[in-house]
């Protein structure tokens, strides 16, 4: 039987997730912080484990990990928000604990909910594939949450750039804004159009279906609301290898 650990498990994406996996017989380990949601992750299957990312040290977040020998770790964790040092602790800091922390604890599967439009807007061209309406939603994205942006820009850098040292098979998925609508099974992936949120019940479909598709490995993909099945997108991506954080950071 497969086992997951989800960093941020008591998120509104890590809940579907959390029910998909246990659809499949997954054991499901939730890393949550507030001991109050534990009969809720109970509820759904889920074996909940209170720590704080931000409280841990990376050796603290390693024998978490390593006591449960996962297949896969899934970071589905965020600040929401919150302050720019909290945002700072747990989007950015916190995620390269959990990096490294899972690569000390010998596990190899990795994804990362990191978000569209993620990239270094001074050094780096804006990707070719954007048109105006994009340029203009960019914009307001990082006026309005730039904080948030730049320390999940840190992490995804620091998670690609550092992988000949940790040696992770990382996945990054990058959805646009998220919704709170039932999924529909159909997105927009690759190289997308920002406008159009997406249902944190299909981003949890995504994680699933890239769990189950080696070929994402090395791969950081945009996904949106659209028209393609789940399962036809990530294949065409992973065919494709498109990789929308490649000369990006
Ligand atoms: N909102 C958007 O439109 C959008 C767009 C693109 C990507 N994303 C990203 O998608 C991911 C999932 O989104 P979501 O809507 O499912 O987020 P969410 O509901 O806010 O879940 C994030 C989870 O992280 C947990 N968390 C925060 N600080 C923590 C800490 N110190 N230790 C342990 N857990 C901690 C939160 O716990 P508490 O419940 O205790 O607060 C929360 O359950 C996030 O990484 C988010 O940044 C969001």
């Amino acid at each position: 039987m497969s086992t997951a650990l989800i960093f941020g498990g008591s998120g509104k994406v890590a809940r579907h997730l959390t029910t998909k996996l246990k659809a499949s017989s997954y054991t499901v380990y939730s890393v949550i912080r507030k001991e109050s949601q534990m009969p809720e992750l109970e509820a759904l299957g889920a074996r909940p484990i209170v720590q704080s990312i931000e409280g841990s040290s990376v050796d603290e977040l390693t024998s978490t990990i390593s006591k449960h020998k996962p297949n896969v770790v899934i970071w589905s964790a965020g600040a929401g928000g919150g302050s720019p040092e909290r945002t700072r602790a747990v989007d950015h800091e916190g995620a390269v604990k959990v990096f490294d922390a899972t690569a000390a604890a010998g596990v190899k599967r990795f994804i990362i909910v990191s978000a569209i439009d993620i990239r270094d807007r001074e050094n780096k061209p804006t990707p070719e594939w954007y048109n105006d309406d994009d340029l203009a939603v960019s914009n307001k994205m990082w006026n309005a949450i730039g904080v948030y942006c730049e320390a999940k820009l840190a992490a995804d850098r620091d998670l690609v750039s550092k992988n000949h040292l940790r040696q992770l098979d990382y996945t990054i998925l990058r959805p646009g804004s998220l919704n709170t609508e039932k999924g529909s099974g159909k997105v927009a992936a690759g190289k997308v159009h920002l406008g159009q949120s997406i249902s944190r019940e299909d981003v949890a479909e995504l994680i699933v279906r890239v769990m189950e598709t080696p070929s994402t490995i090395g791969l950081a993909f945009d996904v949106v609301g659209g028209e393609t099945s789940i399962p036809t997108a990530v294949k065409q991506v992973s065919d494709e290898k498109i990789d929308t954080f490649e000369g990006h950071y």
